[in-house]
């Protein structure tokens, strides 16, 4: 299958190429490689040219390094297509139009026969159902002019190319909007940019295009008019919420909408609860979310986000890259991100989870208490106000409100230990590199420094001083100064 994605996309005023820009979370080359890979391609021609170098790194993070071929290829038989280097880079550095784009990617299939059906997706429409891939395929097969393509009627003014039919109502030819009459303008089938063709077809018919129109480009959809000769293409009709492209942010933000309902509507059916389905915001690549999830309004689950049975994400969370074990509750207003949860743990209202926090089973964080790179383990408590960085809190250890571990010195970062059962009193700091023992206490308003050995209690502060009817005395000193 050959992907279209060499464009900047002039209508997007961006200085990021188009098929970089994101729907749910995804690169929009990102849902129409995944379609193409749900649909059974073996392998896949990227067709680039703008910024192809980022378009290619972020093919590799989503697909895994490597699935992005570098040196050519992929050996036949090989048996690796299906994984290693599946995708391969065809670079159109000049965009002549779609037609030219196409022609870059012949190459790549020089050795496979003439009579193999191609199909070629546009890079910029994300939500093409993987269904319609292979009624495409199925159309061509079936085609004596061995090519298919997918029709759509717009429910708004749309600049695509009008599916223009003869007298008999066979596919005569492409006109595109910029070439149109204004007669021609009126016709509502228009062409959603997916084709099926036979390689034999696509290697001739290619070779013939010329820029003679008011883009002055090759266009692909002039092999409409070339199919006509030998019987017409057929057309598949295809909703247009399905196959719309996006050419400027206003479409961008129409597909984002509809990506959105149709992740959420897939997550209810498999059991997921929504108080406001409009207000909850799943990236495509979150999941699995399990049965009896319950999600308040205005969650944002992104990234890698997996989510396991009867976990309760309270209003206002942002979670991502987080993975969550079952029954824990996320309070309102947390931030979660690539960290892991245990179950039955409860965080938040407020809690933030920066990188690398793993907070295991029955941990309690609180109101107001950041972690990064600390390990919480079963049944730790950190209910109020605190910051625990680079530490390790051992088997029900309780951190005290206000506790903060001084981990960083303005160079070098350095490790807390709280080992199991260790009791830490509100508003100590914990200077790093250091240790609290098992079961230790430390005294409320410590400032610790050494290591303190298990069992023992650590205190810092001064003696307290009380001195006796100080306050009456000062009291009626201030009462006679105003007198006088
Ligand atoms: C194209 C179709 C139009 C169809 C519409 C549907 C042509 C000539 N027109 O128009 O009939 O209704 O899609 O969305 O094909 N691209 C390249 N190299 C190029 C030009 C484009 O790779 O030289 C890529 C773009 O990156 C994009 C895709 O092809 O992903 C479509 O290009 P775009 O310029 O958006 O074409 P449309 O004007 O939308
Ligand atoms: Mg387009």
């Amino acid at each position: 299958m050959f992907v279209m994605a060499a464009g900047l996309g002039t209508r997007m005023k961006s200085d990021t190429a188009k098929v970089l820009h994101k729907v749910a979370g995804r690169t929009l080359i990102g849902w129409v490689v995944t379609a193409a890979r749900a649909a059974g391609a073996e392998r896949v021609v990227a067709i680039l040219g703008h910024q192809s170098d980022a378009v290619r790194t972020s093919l590799d993070a989503q697909f895994g390094a490597g699935s992005v071929d570098r040196g050519g290829l992929p050996p036949a038989g090989s048996g690796a297509e299906g994984r290693r280097g599946w995708i391969d880079i065809a670079i159109q550095s000049e965009q002549r139009g779609t037609g030219h784009a196409v022609q870059c990617a012949l190459p790549a299939v020089a050795k496979e026969a003439d009579d193999r059906i191609v199909v070629i997706l546009t890079g910029d429409a994300p939500l093409l159902p993987t269904e319609k891939i292979a009624e495409l395929v199925a159309a061509c097969a079936a085609s004596p002019a061995g090519m298919a393509l997918l029709s759509t009627v717009p429910d708004r003014p749309m600049p695509y190319g009008r599916l223009v039919r003869d007298p008999d109502g066979r596919l005569a030819k492409i006109v595109e909007h910029a070439d149109a009459t204004p007669a021609q303008r009126l016709l509502p089938d228009t062409n959603a940019g997916f084709y099926a063709i036979r390689l034999g077809h696509l290697r001739k018919d290619l070779a013939t295009l010329r820029a003679d129109n008011a883009k002055g480009e090759l266009y692909l959809t002039d092999l409409v008019a070339h199919a006509h000769t030998r019987g017409g293409a057929t057309a598949i009709d295809a909703a247009f919420r399905d196959v719309t492209g996006v050419n400027d942010r206003v479409d961008l933000a129409e597909v984002e909408t509809a990506a959105r309902r149709r992740i959420n509507e897939h997550w209810m059916r498999a059991g997921v609860t929504m108080i406001d389905p409009a207000s909850t915001y799943i990236d495509a690549d979150v999941g699995p979310l399990g049965k009896d999830v319950w999600l308040a309004a205005g969650v944002t689950l992104r990234g890698k986000t997996k989510i396991a049975d009867a976990t309760r994400i309270d209003t206002g969370c942002v979670i991502t890259d987080v993975q969550i074990a079952e029954t824990a509750y996320i309070k309102p207003y947390s931030i979660l991100t690539e960290s892991t949860i245990g179950a039955r743990a409860q965080i938040g209202p407020f809690s933030h989870c920066r990188p690398a926090s793993r907070i295991d089973e029955d941990v309690h964080l609180g109101n107001f208490v950041e972690t990064k790179k600390t390990h919480m383990m079963a049944g730790a408590k950190a209910n109020h106000l605190a910051y625990l960085g680079d530490a390790s809190v051992g088997h029900k250890a309780n951190i005290g409100a206000g506790t903060i571990t001084c981990n960083y010195d303005g160079v070098g970062k350095y490790q807390t230990t709280i080992e199991a059962g260790a009791f830490i009193g509100s508003d100590s700091q914990l200077v790093a590199p250091v240790t609290i023992g098992r079961d230790a206490y430390v005294g409320a308003g410590s400032t610790i420094t050494k290591d303190v050995p298990r069992g023992s209690l650590a205190l810092t502060r001064n003696k307290q001083v009380n001195v006796e009817g100080w306050a009456d005395r000062f009291r009626e000193a201030q009462a006679k100064r105003k007198k006088e």
